[in-house]
């Protein structure tokens, strides 16, 4: 398998999911939504809603609404708690990471043909030791990463279905986001959008 260091800590392995791998992760996706629907994340300050709609798996769950940026063990409109991890994904996680430790949080981000994410940093976390590990399903997206300032310069790369991205060591705090997605560019969900899920650790170790 090919692995590609795109910057030091930025870790990309083009088509770590085969199929079967994908069609098995999309239908854990998809029942752990039936639990835990989509919903639409808000900004802080202007209660705007995101364009990527979202859920979460794992005793943590990534939230965004008017009371600001947070993980919470609950989903903020059925109040329950997040659906445990699939199996798959522990494995990729610990495959990936080295990480002993599972991951707590693994956001599930849902973009349909128009939705993007604007440049910001992953730093939510109480502790950024461990990595941020990317699983990307469905149409391929242009990705686009810098540095830790805003204002370092920026290169995009496409994220296809089965691509896993590891976001860590010098890198880890580093700018990135989605400025669109291409759809009709897999044929893994027979509609065009993308799944990504990231896996994150949120408590020191
Ligand atoms: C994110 O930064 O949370 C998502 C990145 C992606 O969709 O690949
Ligand atoms: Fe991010």
């Amino acid at each position: 398998m090919q692995r590609l260091e795109l910057a030091p800590g930025l870790i990309w392995w083009p088509g770590h999911l085969d199929r079967p791998a994908q069609e098995r992760l999309l239908a854990a996706v998809e029942r752990a939504l039936e639990e835990a629907p989509l919903f639409s994340p808000r900004m802080p300050r202007t209660g705007q809603p995101f364009s990527v709609r979202m859920s979460n798996f794992g005793p943590l769950g990534w939230v965004a609404d008017e009371a600001g940026y947070r993980y919470q063990p609950f989903h903020p409109d059925t109040r329950r708690s997040w659906p445990d991890f699939p199996a798959d994904v522990l494995e990729a996680w610990h495959a990936l990471t080295g990480w002993t430790a599972p991951p707590e949080a693994g956001l599930i981000n849902w973009y349909g043909p128009e939705a993007r994410m604007g440049l910001h940093q992953d730093r939510d976390e109480q502790d950024f030791t461990a990595p941020v590990l990317s699983l990307s399903l469905g149409d391929t997206a242009v990705f686009r990463f810098g540095g830790d300032t805003r204002r370092a310069p920026t290169r995009s790369i496409r994220l296809a279905s089965g691509d896993a991205l590891l976001i860590g060591g010098d890198s880890r705090l580093a700018f990135h986001g989605i400025d669109r997605i291409l759809p009709g560019t897999s044929t893994l969900m027979g509609q065009p959008g993308r799944f990504n899920l990231t896996l994150r650790r949120v408590t020191p170790p």
